[in-house]
């Protein structure tokens, strides 16, 4: 390897350290957020019930799918992927993206606030 390589290389790590550093940060804020809906949803399956789905792997699943529980008409037959496109639209208005739905969360206002619960909810999709 020739100095600039070498230099490069170096650059290239220094850059990548901070980068993955502020993605856990992201993460922990998303897991500040999910405080706003951890009062209807869990994400561990502690056995207890919750008013809404279980959200554990909910990034990459279909819409209205988890079994075992009773999702609205709507939401039944939605029929999308929760990829994080369709999660921002559904966090920012709910009803809007499945009208009939029967969440009665009126969705997060702040941008940041959802691409960091999105960033949240994929962390624990992937795990
Ligand atoms: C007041 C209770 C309540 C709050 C707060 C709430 N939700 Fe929900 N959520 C529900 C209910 C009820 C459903 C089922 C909707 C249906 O069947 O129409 C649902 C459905 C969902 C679904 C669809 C899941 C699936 O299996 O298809 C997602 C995703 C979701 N909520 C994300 C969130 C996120 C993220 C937050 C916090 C930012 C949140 N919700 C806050 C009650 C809530």
């Amino acid at each position: 390897m020739n100095t600039v390589h070498g230099l490069l290389l170096g650059l290239a790590l220094a850059l990548a350290h901070p980068a993955s550093h502020a993605w856990a940060d992201i993460i922990d804020d998303g897991e500040v957020v999910f405080k706003k809906c951890s009062e209807c949803h869990n994400i561990i399956d502690d056995g207890t019930k919750k008013t809404g789905p279980n959200l554990g792997g909910v990034i990459g699943r279909k819409a209205g799918t988890l079994k075992g529980y009773t999702y609205s008409p709507a939401m039944a037959a939605s029929g999308f992927p929760w990829n994080r496109e369709n999660m921002d639209r559904y966090l920012t208005n709910p009803s809007a993206l499945v009208p009939g739905t029967k969440t009665t969360f009126p969705g997060l206002k702040e941008a940041a606030d959802r691409a960091a619960v999105i960033s949240f909810l994929e962390a624990q999709s992937e795990s």
